[in-house]
């Protein structure tokens, strides 16, 4: 079985990138053959400084390679790095269906809000079909946001397959753990759109600050309170073990306690938590060579896969003699 999965380079990974998304790929390294890529591609769609854009795909890779995503285990590349990707897009695009892409949510909603959209936001679902076709990707974790791409992945490899014979492997989506359990600073979903995220790597100091800073309601200290509608506490439980999280939860029922307590708490367990993780990134800061070469041979090893699966579809649909 075959794992795959990008993620975006568009900005430093938050605690909610981290619970949703990557602590899970971590896990899938181990069971399976796992290809995770970092799609700059995609990344272009809104990312439009060539700087930036560098930066955050170094940082990604750094990043993925600090919190525990092993390349002896997982293979990880850029994707831009396989251009056979690039290419498949096209093959894909000649059957793709207009009404099929005015559907997905990415490019109704800009077009709903009176924007104009770019055509790369506009086939943004066919270049992810290519990225999990290219492998032969069996099984895509992907957050409940993307389920519609990966249908409409499946929908074109059946009718690729259908029109031009056995192809492409059929993928499935394996929907990730929500990541709605992670709230931002202000209690919403923690997201880079909605400016309430606690970055994996932020500095301590800075961190430790935001922490403090969160909004808290402003209850008597005395009221017991629960502990199941706080957001502190559910940012507490992510990081806490069992038995933290039930005495910080009787505490809560308890009432008598101040929130900075709570926050103090929550910067310890946190910084606990990623202490290894933040001291391998700084070990691997200090050496991008060794990221490059991590990134060189994943890209070796994505496009000797890719290439396999390029020169079947152009046979199969008369690029090659
Ligand atoms: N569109 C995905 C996201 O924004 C990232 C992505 C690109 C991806 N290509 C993919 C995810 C292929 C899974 C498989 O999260």
């Amino acid at each position: 079985m075959r794992v795959l999965s990008g993620i975006q380079p568009t900005g430093r990974f938050h605690w909610g990138n981290y619970f949703g998304a990557i602590q899970q790929y971590i896990d899938l390294q181990d069971e399976d053959e796992a290809y995770y890529f970092i799609a700059n591609l995609h990344g272009l769609t809104t990312i439009r400084d060539p700087d930036l854009l560098r930066q955050y795909t170094h940082d990604a890779a750094l990043d993925l390679l600090a919190l525990g995503l092993d390349p002896g285990r997982a293979t990880l590349f850029v994707q831009s790095d396989v251009p056979q990707v690039s290419e498949l897009t096209w093959l894909l695009m000649t059957g793709t269906p207009m009404g099929l892409l005015e559907r997905c949510h990415a490019f109704k909603e800009k077009k709903e809000k009176g924007l104009t959209a770019e055509a790369g936001l506009f086939t943004y679902p066919v270049l992810m079909a290519a990225d999990i076709l290219a492998y032969d990707s069996n099984i895509v974790p992907v957050g409940a946001d993307q389920v519609q791409h990966i249908e409409v992945c499946r929908d074109l490899a059946r009718s690729f397959n259908h029109h031009f014979g056995d192809v492409f492997v059929i993928p499935e989506a394996q929907v990730l753990k929500s990541a709605a359990k992670v709230p931002g600073t202000d209690g919403e979903k923690m997201s880079k759109g909605y400016d309430n995220t606690i970055e994996v790597f932020e500095e301590i100091a800075a961190q430790r600050k935001k922490i403090m800073r969160i909004p808290t309601d402003s209850r008597p200290l005395e009221d017991p309170k629960d502990p199941d509608q706080d957001h502190l506490f559910q940012l507490y439980s992510l990081f806490a073990d069992p038995d933290q999280r039930e005495q910080m939860a009787a505490t809560y029922r308890a009432g008598g306690f101040g929130y900075g307590e709570v926050k103090k708490k929550l910067a310890e367990v946190a910084e606990l938590f990623f202490a290894e993780a933040r001291a391998r990134r700084a070990t691997l800061e200090k050496d991008p060579d060794y990221v490059s070469g991590v990134l060189k041979d994943g890209a070796e090893r994505a496009r000797t896969k890719a290439s396999e699966v390029l020169a079947r579809v152009q046979q199969a649909c008369g690029m090659r003699q």
